[in-house]
This record gives structure tokens, C-alpha cells and sequence, in this order.
């Protein structure tokens, strides 16, 4: 139904489209040098095997520019200018391929097939139990070993009337990371003229199978490598999170945000609360928590805010609508000073956060929570959408 919707939608702007061109005959072909959208490509390393691996560069020709990875759809800079109109990337992560291969802590990347964490790595899906990699402690995180993070994405070009874009194409074999099913994936990244990347998550299985994906960029609006977010001005649309155990995994309980330091409903500091004792921010040694968004459409079909980011000293700021349920604050915890980012600067605990949309974690083994399952016939089908913009 959604997806009808979706199509029907496109096609009446198409036909307005058309009836406006046909009204005002062919638009002259641009000037050279105009701002006009564009995609560039080269090659931005060789995999072991001796796959090589593109880089696409998308701009908008409004001074917005993202470069995305054929390897992991890793999102590798973002650059968008300040509220003087100065340029700079707001992605966190390497310079090269090497790094990406050997440390990333999974910057900028699809992940899946099941993003965030599973308790002990295992889940019961109609009566079969299934042991997937403990990644992480006794847990499964993003996806496992070799999760999408890590996987070659063949990669196509859109170029629509405004917006370009790229399509983003894995096929996950059944048992792969053992997970269930032939797992068919698509993620359509799009830059629009309005300083927006939208992401579109589709995916199809030929057996009931778990997914949850989302995209993992770690954001820094002062500029990639310029020090803490800590001084960042979050709000979340969220009144509830997921408290979590000593192993990152939800308790299962729905926790309201009111009177503690998860609160983020009015435009807070980072760090203005981050050294509390409040035993949550001692587990995840910071902000490292789902959150419940407060939505009006509860079938996960609408864009909604989730909420925004301001960095008072460029004057960005990042909005976030998702169709999802839940966003994980990540406040880059477990950056410890052992990497050198892109533009050849060390990143430290706090030098970014990251805002993942999702369903929750461990939803697996939590019936309560909306449900990960993905059925033979059904598509997986989320949206969600980084705009970005300037205050002051
Ligand atoms: C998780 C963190 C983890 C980080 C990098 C986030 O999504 O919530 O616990 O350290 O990813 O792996």
C-alpha cells in the first residue's frame, strides 16, 4: 500500500512536469560551469582479492557534496557549508581504503543485515534457533563479522530532474553470517538541491529472515577532525528509550526521559550532562542508548522528525526524519585516540556522534518491541533523511 502510494505520488509530479516543460518548450542546455547536480567517479582502492573499489562523488550544484563507497555504501565525507557559506566535511573517516579494511569502526557504512546489537548473538524464528557471531562480548553486533559493512555494493547512477543519486545493490547469500534467507538489498542514496541526502532501504527474502538496516555515519558539524561534539545542541523527539544492561543489550523496558540526563527534548548541550552518574551514562561510558521517537504514525510508514543537531560555532545544523521507530544517540564513546580521520587529524572519545535510525535492538528476543521479521512477499521498506541547514 505504502509503496503504491509512494509510486503514485511520483508519477503525478512527472506528468506536472512534463505539462510544464511542453508549456514552456526544452530548457536550454546549461552554461558551462553553472551549478549544475553532478556525479564524478574514480577509483578508490583495490580490495585483497584485486576487486576495486569506486568512489562516487554526488553534488548539487547548491555547494553540498557527498562521496560514497562502493565498499560497506560507505558514506566517506559530507561536506556543506556554514553559516558564512565556508565549506567543510562533517563526516567522520579515512582517507583510505587500507583503513576502512582494518580499523573502521563501522564510519559511515550500511549496516545489517540486523544493525545494533542481539542478545548472546542468538534469536527463535518459527521454532528454529539461530547462533549468529558474538562480535561483540558475548553479543552480536551489526551484522556480525563480516556484516554489509564489509560487503562490495554494486552501485548504479540517478540522475532525476534535481537530484542525483546512486542505487546501492547486495544480494546476501542464505547462511551468510547465518542468517536465514536470500536476503535481496537495495540502498538508494539521493543528494537533493535542498542540502538533503535521503536513504532509502529496500529489501526482499525468499525465507522468513530478521533485518534491521540503517546507515552509520559519525557526524562532527564543526568539521571532521576539529574536536569534541560535546559543545553540539541535540534534541530528540523521544519522551522513552531503552535502558540497557552492562552488555549494552535492553532491558526490555520502555523508560521515560523525564528528570534525567537522557532527556534531550528541548535543545541540550552534549556534554552538558554526559560525566552524570546516572548509572545508564556509566554503562555506556556516555550516550550510547536507543531511543523511543514519540510518533504520531505508529505503522512505520510516514517520515517524521526525529530531531535535530545545531553546532553553535558554524551555526549547521543536521534534521533527521525517519519512518523508523527508534534512533541510537551514539555519542562516540569508544573513540579512543587510535585513529587518524581524513583530513589527517586524531579522532578521541567524543569527537563524534552518530544518530542511527532503526528498530530496536535485540528486538529478535523482545516480542514487545515492533517486530524485525521480514517474511517470503513482504518488503522491507524504510526511509530516512539527513538535511542539512544553518541557524544564526
Ligand atoms: C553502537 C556502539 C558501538 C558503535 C561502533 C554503535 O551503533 O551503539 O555501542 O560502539 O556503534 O561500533
Amino acid at each position: 500500500m505504502r509503496r503504491f502510494t509512494r509510486r503514485a505520488g511520483n508519477v503525478a509530479v512527472a506528468v506536472l512536469l512534463v505539462t510544464g516543460f511542453a508549456a514552456l518548450g526544452p530548457a536550454a542546455p546549461p552554461a558551462a560551469g553553472t551549478n549544475q547536480p553532478r556525479i564524478d567517479r574514480d577509483v578508490f582502492g583495490t580490495m585483497p582479492d584485486g576487486t576495486a573499489i569506486n568512489r562516487y562523488t554526488l553534488s548539487n550544484g547548491r555547494g553540498m557534496k557527498i562521496r560514497v563507497l562502493t565498499y560497506g555504501g560507505i558514506i566517506q565525507t559530507i561536506e556543506v557549508p556554514d553559516r558564512r557559506g565556508r565549506t567543510g566535511n562533517v563526516a567522520l573517516g579515512f582517507d583510505n581504503l587500507t583503513d576502512y579494511l582494518e580499523r573502521s569502526p563501522y564510519f559511515g557504512c550500511i549496516t545489517g543485515r540486523y544493525a545494533n546489537r542481539i542478545a548472546n548473538g542468538r534469536f527463535t524464528l518459527d521454532g528454529q534457533t539461530y547462533q549468529l557471531a558474538q562480535n561483540n562480548g558475548v553479543n552480536h553486533l551489526h551484522g556480525g563479522n563480516v556484516g554489509f559493512d564489509k560487503r562490495v555494493w554494486s552501485a548504479t547512477e540517478i540522475r532525476e530532474r534535481d537530484t542525483v543519486g546512486l542505487r546501492m545493490t547486495y544480494t546476501s547469500p542464505a547462511g551468510e553470517e547465518n542468517y536465514p534467507g536470500t536476503l535481496n538489498t537495495t540502498v538508494t542514496y539521493r543528494l537533493t538541491r535542498n542540502n538533503e541526502i535521503r536513504m532509502d532501504y529496500r529489501a526482499t527474502t525468499d525465507a522468513p529472515t530478521i533485518v534491521n538496516l540503517t546507515n552509520h555515519t559519525y557526524f562532527n558539524l564543526a568539521g571532521e577532525g576539529s574536536g569534541t561534539i560535546e559543545d553540539h545542541k541535540l534534541t530528540l523527539n523521544a519522551s522513552r528509550y531503552t535502558p540497557v544492561d552492562t552488555t549494552l543489550i535492553p532491558t526490555g523496558t520502555l523508560d521515560p526521559v523525564a528528570g534525567t540526563p537522557m532527556d534531550f527534548r528541548r535543545p541540550t548541550a552534549i556534554g552538558e550532562r554526559i560525566r552524570n552518574s546516572f548509572p545508564q551514562l556509566v554503562i555506556g561510558q556516555g550516550y550510547d542508548h536507543n531511543y523511543v521517537l514519540d510518533r504520531r504514525d505508529n505503522t512505520f510508514r510516514q517520515l517524521e522528525s526525529a530531531g535535530t543537531v545545531l553546532d553553535p560555532s558554524s551555526g549547521r545544523v543536521l534534521s533527521i526524519r525517519t519512518t523508523e521507530p527508534g534512533i541510537q544517540f551514539y555519542s562516540g564513546n569508544f573513540l579512543d585516540g587510535t585513529l587518524v580521520g581524513t583530513s589527517g587529524r586524531v579522532y578521541r572519545q567524543t569527537d563524534g556522534f552518530a544518530l542511527e535510525t532503526q528498530h530496536f535492538p535485540d528486538s529478535p528476543n523482545k516480542p514487545q518491541f515492533p517486530t524485525t521479521v521480514l517474511r517470503p512477499g513482504q518488503t522491507y521498506d524504510t526511509t530516512t533523511i539527513y538535511a542539512f541547514s544553518t541557524a544564526g
